[in-house]
């Protein structure tokens, strides 16, 4: 499948900064996905900014949605996207999905924090087509800070559990990762201390890592005070120039290499690259404390430099 321009249909606003976008696709590509995909929305600048798919009901042949959180200093995908109107055409990449669920376990456990509720949705909605047994936790600040509620308490029922942190349902990641039930995977998807408390938590109750699937949801407000750094390309010795506001992969690009790379949030592993000499500042969440800590390997989507220059293979 290649990129395609779709043509914004509908905007819900969901909660005052989260908005729900509904496209109609052209009629004659193909496009199919699975729950826990994502499509890449092309910037005008150029860039790109993966969004999860939503499965909903309302949505008709050739139709697909996505739901977006306006992040406070944007300068970049959640600007753009609460700036169109209905009518707009954007140019979207094929989907792609690093976030499957597991087909034949039961009994599977969803926590969403904020706006990482759009994969789950979709993950509830096919679970719930195939009669699975799950249960979907779902945590925002407050209570008017949760989108698509509507959606879900419909869609799941009972199964769903919503967390405010400003009362006493805040979630509780101990327990319910203590109660789920043996066969069951968890899945989930939200800030990086949500993910962080998760994975320690499995570590230190002994559960097999693959029982974790989880995705990353970094919004551009993360992205701090950094310092410029150079990387060399160990095959032709060329060096480039990282600028503070610039990933690895975006250097790259800019250099006119052609790298390879996915979700640019560090958990899908694509862009992962041998470490030459240089020290890196990983910042990913799918290497092991082990692997960080042997500096031999990073994911340049993310992670960047603590020494001045960083040789690595691409
Ligand atoms: S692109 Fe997914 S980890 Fe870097």
């Amino acid at each position: 499948m290649t990129n395609q321009i779709i043509e914004l249909i509908s905007i819900k606003e969901e909660t005052p900064n989260i908005k729900r976008f509904v496209f109609q696709l052209p009629e004659s590509k193909n496009f199919s996905w699975s729950a826990g995909a994502h499509i890449r929305v092309i910037l005008p600048t150029g860039e790109s900014r993966a969004y999860s798919l939503l499965d909903l009901k309302e949505l008709k042949k050739n139709q697909i949605a996505i739901g977006v959180l306006l992040e406070v200093n944007s300068t970049g995908g959640s600007k753009y996207m609460h700036s169109l109107s209905e009518g707009d055409k954007i140019e979207i990449s094929p989907p792609t999905n690093n976030f499957e669920l597991t087909d034949g376990s039961s009994d599977d456990v969803l926590i969403a924090g904020g706006i990482g509720i759009t994969p789950l949705l979709s993950m509830a909605t096919k679970l719930n087509k195939g009669n699975k047994k799950y249960t979907l936790h779902y945590a925002g600040r407050q209570k008017n800070s949760l989108a698509f509620v509507s959606d879900l308490l419909e869609l799941c029922g009972e199964n769903l559990y919503l967390h405010y942190d400003n009362d006493n349902s805040a979630i509780n990641l101990r327990s319910i990762i203590e109660n789920s039930s043996t066969g069951s995977n968890i899945y989930v998807c939200g800030p990086l201390g949500m993910i962080e408390t998760t994975k320690d938590i499995a570590i230190e109750l002994g559960l097999p890592n693959e029982k974790i699937k989880y995705e990353l949801f970094k919004t551009d407000d993360e992205k701090n005070e950094d310092e410029a750094f150079e990387v060399q390309i160990h095959a032709t010795g060329q060096i480039i120039q990282v600028n503070a506001d610039q990933s690895i992969i975006e250097a790259l690009e800019k250099a006119g290499l052609d790298p390879l790379y996915d979700c640019q949030r560090g958990d899908c592993g694509i862009c992962q690259c041998e470490v030459i000499s240089g020290t890196p500042d990983h910042r990913d969440i799918i290497l092991t404390e082990e692997e960080k800590a042997s500096n031999s390997i990073m994911q340049i989507c993310v992670s960047r430099a603590k020494s001045k220059r960083l040789v690595i293979d691409i």
